[in-house]
């Protein structure tokens, strides 16, 4: 009974899509990155607008592309469809090259994919309003409104039209309320009154904006919901709306952060990516950044100057001034300073890891050590093992790279090359300083180093010689 209630309510629910404009160059980035692919907060700006329209219920989000639409495309294959438009005519026209999208039923949100900071309740806001509207525009209040386009409101309140700032009358340049470029419609009327868009403007482009008129005189419903928060739809036009970008969403992430309970000794030098996710009792130092889907468990601190991407840190861990990348440590670790570990990692529990290591594509088992100058590249190594400093797996020949294991209990002295493929057995030792080029068994001990010889008294001659011909040569 319960279940077809709510199927009957689902039913009644329009579908919700989205087309995200993301075709233009961005010339005022000056760059030859399309300007929707530069960074806030370590993820491309279209590809955060994307999530959070699928987080306010988007089924199908389709993304316009044309400038440099391969890099686009690649980089958000799989959280979208995709829609070609070359040339790039404009907003209006951008928007129907949606193709796929035209004879859907529902409401589609239309946002320009230069305004990264734009919240998942707005979006949901959007939808919501547009069950009672067919079009509706966000707009904001902006006490310098710069090149943004105005809204120009009927004597009743009602909008009557959205003015391109290139088109404004000096008069309408005095209109503080803009368009952010965010719109809701039903999808049906968007395709029907997008074709009657024309380019009779100052910069002879398609502008979505005109809809707003082509839509009151077909005799439908255009709304305007006006948001309070200008940094919310801030839109992205150069490396300067960049930087403000970020600070907001940095600040969004940080303070929704720390009402959790991370502690943050200065927020401002904490840089910190959409996924990245906290246990209890974290505590970052300042110039941490932890960007991709990084996860820190509880009671974990991450000590100044530290990279992490995707990496997933375990509890009670202390990473120090190191830089971590698609790799896991786990509880009860002390890493680095200067540390680097690298493609797929897994430190075990109870490590101790650093001064000055490089671990690629290493399995290191519990309780083992590695505490300084080390770089150990596709190895397995097992627990209670102790790698003396500046040992070197030496795994690469030119062409191709070998696995090196080193198995419990085994001490690798100081200043080893272990020479891959090779494994080190149980409890096994090399001696320091040694080369080691085949296995070495369980329990045994391997020395590969020319057997020392002292010449008697030749070290104080050899020093005596050497100071009288410093001082004759100063005479
Ligand atoms: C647009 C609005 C303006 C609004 C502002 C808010 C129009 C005509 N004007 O101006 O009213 O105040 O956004 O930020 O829409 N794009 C395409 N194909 C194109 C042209 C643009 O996909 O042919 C994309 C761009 O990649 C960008 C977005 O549309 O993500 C907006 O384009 P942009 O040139 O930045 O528009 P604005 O001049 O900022
Ligand atoms: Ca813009």
């Amino acid at each position: 009974m319960i279940d077809s209630i709510i199927s009957i309510v689902e039913a009644y629910e329009p579908m919700r899509n989205a087309i995200v404009l993301a075709a233009g160059k961005g010339t005022r980035m000056h760059s030859d990155v399309p300007k929707v692919l530069h960074e806030v907060c370590g993820v491309p700006m279209v590809e955060l607008i994307v999530n959070t329209l699928k987080q306010a219920g988007a089924e199908r989000v389709v993304t316009v592309t044309g400038f440099g639409h391969e890099m686009v495309e690649s980089r958000l294959e799989g959280q979208c469809e995709f829609a070609l438009q070359e040339p790039q005519l404009g907003t209006g026209h951008a928007v129907m090259q949606a193709k796929q999208l035209e004879g859907e039923s529902g409401i589609t949100v239309v946002v320009n994919g230069d305004v990264p900071c734009i919240r998942q309740e707005t979006f949901e806001k959007l939808f919501l309003s547009c069950e009672e509207a067919d079009m509706v525009v966000l707009t904001v209040k902006l006490e310098d409104p710069k090149a943004y386009g105005r809204i120009v409101r009927e004597k009743d309140g009602s909008v009557q039209k959205i003015v391109e700032y290139k088109d404004c009358s000096e008069e309408e340049k005095t209109i503080k309320e803009i368009n952010t470029g965010i719109y809701a419609f039903k999808n049906e009327l968007l395709f029907t009154h997008g074709k009657e868009i024309k380019n009779d403007n100052a910069q002879q482009e398609y502008y979505i904006t005109d809809l707003v008129e082509l839509f009151k005189q077909a005799g439908h419903v255009v709304q305007a919901v006006e948001i309070e928060d200008p940094f919310e739809v801030q839109g992205v036009n150069d490396n300067v709306e960049l930087a403000k970008a970020n600070a907001t969403m940095r600040k969004r992430i940080n303070e929704s952060w720390m009402r959790k309970g991370v502690t943050m000794v200065n927020p401002d030098a904490t840089y910190i990516g959409p996924y990245v996710t906290f246990g209890k009792d974290v505590v970052l130092h300042p110039n941490v950044y932890l960007y991709g889907k990084t996860s820190i468990k509880d009671g974990t601190t991450i000590l100044p100057q530290s990279y992490l991407d995707n990496a997933i840190i375990g509890s009670r861990t202390i990473i120090n001034a190191s830089e971590i990348t698609d790799s896991e440590v786990k509880d009860d670790c002390k890493i680095g300073p200067y540390t680097h570990f690298r493609n797929g990692c897994i430190v075990e529990d109870k490590n101790r890891v650093g001064n000055f290591v490089e671990f690629k594509n290493v399995h290191f088992g519990v309780d083992s050590r590695c505490a300084h100058l080390t770089y150990l590249g596709d190895s397995d190594v097992g627990s209670k093992v102790n790698i003396g400093c500046g040992v070197i797996t030496v795994n690469y020949d030119g062409a191709n790279k070998y696995h090196t294991t080193i198995k419990d209990g085994a001490f690798v002295g100081s200043n080893s090359n272990l020479i891959a493929p090779v494994t080190i057995g149980e409890n096994a030792v090399v001696a320091a300083g040694s080369t080691a080029t085949i296995d070495v068994p369980d329990g045994d001990m391997a020395i590969s180093r020319v057997r020392q010889e002292n010449k008697e008294g030749y070290g104080k001659f050899y020093l005596e010689r050497n100071r009288k011909k410093k001082a004759e040569s100063k005479k």
